[in-house]
């Protein structure tokens, strides 16, 4: 979605006004944000989402974290590792503050209420507005695969995420806003053709320093330029260490020339509460080493006290496994009693 297009204009326009209105009227307000199980989370998850999902729980916020376990196999042909990559999921938001009494994480898999909405839905989108979807092309590309019929349907599966839970808001990136107008687009149109069950949920865009993964580019774990959460202080050095950098021994903060090295400014800025051009005024002739060694020690001391409660939620397998049991569960309450409304507004009530 263009920048400068009405669409998206209108869509910051709702954004910055309710995220006005986020700590003054918290019960207004129901979010719904999710990850794809597919590895461990990055200190990139951690700045770009997960942060602002604890700080919303805290204002009063309903939050609701989905764990989209389908999602999985929208590009992929396997689910290995899938039940250690929940769990390890579910351990890295407990430590980050998720708090599971206020805020149920639940999987896909698990409700099958959630995953029932899909068939209504596809009923009320065209072959063209799926083809059209800009994400699903790129996924597609990225991933090499064939176009599946769950990666075409994708964005429909996202609007059940959404709507069986009445979420209103959805913390999104730019990329991800026309995935919110499909879900706008979705339940208008139920609403309108049987009976006003959804709300037309809105797009919170985050103006959030994204963190760059250690070589410049995005943060991903294909990369393998993400320093994970549950990294030990000996895996995150090693992998800070054998980052590149450049030759020039003054170091400065230059994104657009230096972006090797401006990617690990910004890291130890995003972890310490510092600017990246102090750090570097502080480095100044260090070099590269120098640079590093204060990469690591902020990335450390900054993730040390998510490890050590990351690491007794590893001691209790046990209990990770029942705040997913007590997500799910509360989940499917909420969804059998949104898929009685859709019953019930659509005559199928036997
Ligand atoms: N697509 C999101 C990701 O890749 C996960 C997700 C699934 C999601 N359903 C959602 C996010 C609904 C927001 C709303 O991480």
């Amino acid at each position: 979605m263009a920048e400068y297009s009405d669409t998206f204009l209108a869509s910051k326009k709702r954004s910055d006004d309710i995220r006005a209105d986020l700590p003054n009227h918290p019960e207004k307000y129901t979010m719904l944000t999710g990850d794809r199980p597919t590895g461990r989370l990055h200190l990139g998850h951690y700045f770009g989402s997960i942060q602002h999902r604890v700080e919303y729980q805290n204002l009063g916020i309903q939050c609701y974290v989905l764990i989209a376990d389908y999602q999985v196999i929208t590009d992929r042909d396997t689910t290995e590792h899938i039940q250690d990559n929940v769990y390890n999921m579910v351990m890295d938001y407990l430590a980050a503050g998720i708090d599971p009494e206020k805020t149920p994480i639940f999987t896909h898999s698990a409700i099958p209420a959630l995953n029932q909405l899909m068939l209504p839905f596809l009923s009320l989108v065209s072959e063209s507005e799926l083809q059209r979807n800009p994400t699903v092309k790129a996924e597609q590309e990225a991933s090499g695969h064939a176009l599946t019929g769950l990666l075409l349907t994708y964005p429909v599966h996202q609007a059940c995420d959404i709507l069986f839970c009445k979420g209103n808001i959805v913390p999104v990136g730019k990329d991800q806003l026309p995935h919110i107008e499909q879900t706008r687009l979705i339940a208008r149109r139920f609403n309108d053709r049987y009976a006003p069950v959804f709300p037309e949920p809105d797009g919170i865009l985050s103006d959030a320093i994204e963190i760059p993964g250690l070589d410049g580019r995005k943060m991903s774990k294909s990369y393998g330029n993400s320093i994970m959460l549950g990294a030990t202080a000996e895996e995150a050095a090693k992998l800070i260490k054998k980052s590149k950098s450049d030759s020039d021994r003054n170091i400065t903060f230059d994104k657009e020339n230096r972006p090797e090295v401006s990617a690990l400014l910004t890291t130890a800025a995003l972890c310490s509460g510092r600017s990246e051009v102090e750090i570097a005024a502080e480095i100044g002739d260090g070099g590269a080493g120098m640079l590093k060694r204060i990469v690591t020690e902020s990335v450390n001391e900054f993730l040390a006290p998510h490890r050590e409660r990351r690491a007794q939620y590893e001691q209790d397998l046990d209990y990770v496994k029942d705040v997913l049991r007590e997500g799910n569960r509360r989940m499917n309450e909420i969804a059998n009693a949104t898929l009685d409304e859709v019953r019930e507004a659509m005559s199928m009530v036997y």
